[in-house]
């Protein structure tokens, strides 16, 4: 029976039986493309695989359990990862175009290096030479790192397999092409064949891959996501173009924490590491303007401190805007509800803009009452006591609900000079953190106690 070929959405690797404009899977426009069935078995069969024979777990000795991981030296790396590269790991690092993947691989390939890992780096993107220069910038040109330029999946895996590297650096996963594969590289069925047959390779040999994956908005080439199930470990290297600031998030870790993150700052010099990123985030917050509400916030296991801006302004249009930089956008929509439905406060015929500073993304519900706060010190024209800090989230009835972690945040806001702080009453009794505390029950407390209103 002939095989059918199949429609396969580019951003987010959903199969589907005909073509459609739009992905019903992921939302994207004009990513569904028709590819090819595989036209031949893995690469890896002429490799000589060994056929697997299964064990107990009570049979797996202590000499069996995997070596300890190595760490990089760079901390916000080695936090992001868990604590350090594990053997026979694979790892998806994505990002825009010219975040700073590379440059940050090749730092932590040369720190990777230096701690004793044998360690090879694949560039398809960039011939040697440039990635030579890059090094010389980063001021790494002597690190014991190899290098090749190479494209074709065969010739990687050939090389691999003599060179036996502990770690390998694939720049990027959407260069390298497979041969057997009968598509266009790039393409979905090529990024999966290449990530796979990587994948096989780290189990395999011990070793651990690294691959980088871009975030296309082209149809035609594969994003990231398409292998993420594929791998271990899932990290983008995230940040505002205009901003120096990067942040490393960890999306999926099978060996650490997901959600964690790792600060960067971009330099002349490369990437450096920002151990206090609320310091950096509050760095350019000026005298307290109304709208300006700094939130506590938990990054992983870490406490951040960020500002959350607002601005409402009457609306020229029929319809006013809600634009959200940096949080998200359904749950404005839900909190601007809730004022108006539950404190009586109305936003109909205002535009409102959100922005978290700095170019951080938050994604905790923690966030909710430090952005009704912004929300209401922007509509009422008035500035929140200075030096205070604000966290908790609310309920659709109005409720404000306790959050984890409270005294994590609170001693942070004190170690950056923060005194009083707005949260909810209710949960587990903790420390103030040398803080004063004031407690709120539900939204219209806190909108009467706060703004008068
Ligand atoms: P790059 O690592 O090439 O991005 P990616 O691999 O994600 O596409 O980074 C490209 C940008 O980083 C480029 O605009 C220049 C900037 N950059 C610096 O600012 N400082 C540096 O030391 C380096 C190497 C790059
Ligand atoms: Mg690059």
């Amino acid at each position: 029976m002939a095989k059918l070929n199949t429609f396969t959405c580019s951003a987010c690797g959903a199969s589907f039986s005909k073509w459609s404009g739009r992905c019903d899977a992921c939302g994207e426009w004009n990513t569904i493309i028709e590819e090819a069935p595989l036209s031949a078995g893995p690469a890896s069969k002429s490799l000589g695989a060994k056929r697997g024979t299964p064990i107990t777990l009570t049979d797996l000795s202590a000499s069996e359990t995997p070596p300890p991981r190595t760490a990089s030296g760079m901390d916000e790396l080695d936090r992001v990862l868990g604590g350090g590269l594990v053997p026979a790991s694979a790892i998806l690092v994505g990002g825009d175009p010219g975040i700073g993947k590379s440059t940050l691989l090749l730092q932590a390939a040369a720190r990777f290096a230096q701690a004793g890992l044998k360690t090879f780096y694949v560039s398809g993107e960039e011939a040697s030479a440039q990635v030579r220069m890059r090094a010389q910038r980063l001021g790494l040109a002597d690190a014991p790192v190899k290098l090749a330029t190479a494209t074709s999946l065969r010739d990687i895996l050939t090389t691999l397999e003599s060179e036996a590297p502990d770690l390998v650096i694939i720049d990027s996963i959407q260069t390298v092409w497979a041969d057997n594969v009968d598509s266009v590289p790039g393409s979905v069925s090529q990024v999966r064949a290449a990530a796979h047959e990587l994948t096989t390779f780290a189990k395999r040999k011990g070793a651990s891959v690294v691959m980088v994956g871009h975030v296309t908005k082209e149809g035609q080439i594969a994003g990231p996501r398409v292998v993420e199930h594929m791998v271990d470990t899932v990290l983008y290297f995230e940040g505002e173009r205009g901003h120096q600031f990067r942040i490393l998030r960890s999306v999926k870790n099978r060996f650490g924490p997901a959600d964690e993150i790792g600060v960067f700052e971009m330099t002349g010099g490369g990437l450096a590491e920002v151990a206090n990123p609320s310091e950096l985030f509050l760095s350019g917050r000026g005298t307290p303007a109304p709208g300006s509400v700094v939130f506590a916030g938990i990054e992983g296991t870490r406490p951040v401190l960020v500002e959350m801006q607002a601005l409402v302004a009457p609306t020229p249009h029929s319809q006013p805007r809600r634009a959200v930089v940096g949080w998200d956008g359904a749950r404005l929509a839900m909190i601007l509800a809730v004022l108006e439905a539950r404190c009586g406060i109305p936003f109909a015929g205002l535009d409102v803009y959100l922005n978290v500073a700095g170019g951080i993304k938050i994604s905790e519900p923690a966030a909710d009452l430090a952005v009704a706060a912004a929300l209401l010190s922007a509509r009422e024209d008035t500035s929140l006591p200075t030096e205070t800090v604000v966290f908790g989230e609310i309920s659709l009835s109005g409720a404000l609900r306790p959050v984890g972690q409270t005294e994590n945040r609170l001693k942070e806001a004190r170690k950056l000079g923060f005194t009083s702080a707005i949260v909810p009453s209710g949960g587990k009794p903790g420390g103030d953190g040398g803080l004063a505390l004031t407690r709120m029950g539900d939204l219209t407390a806190f909108v009467g106690d706060v703004f008068g209103a």
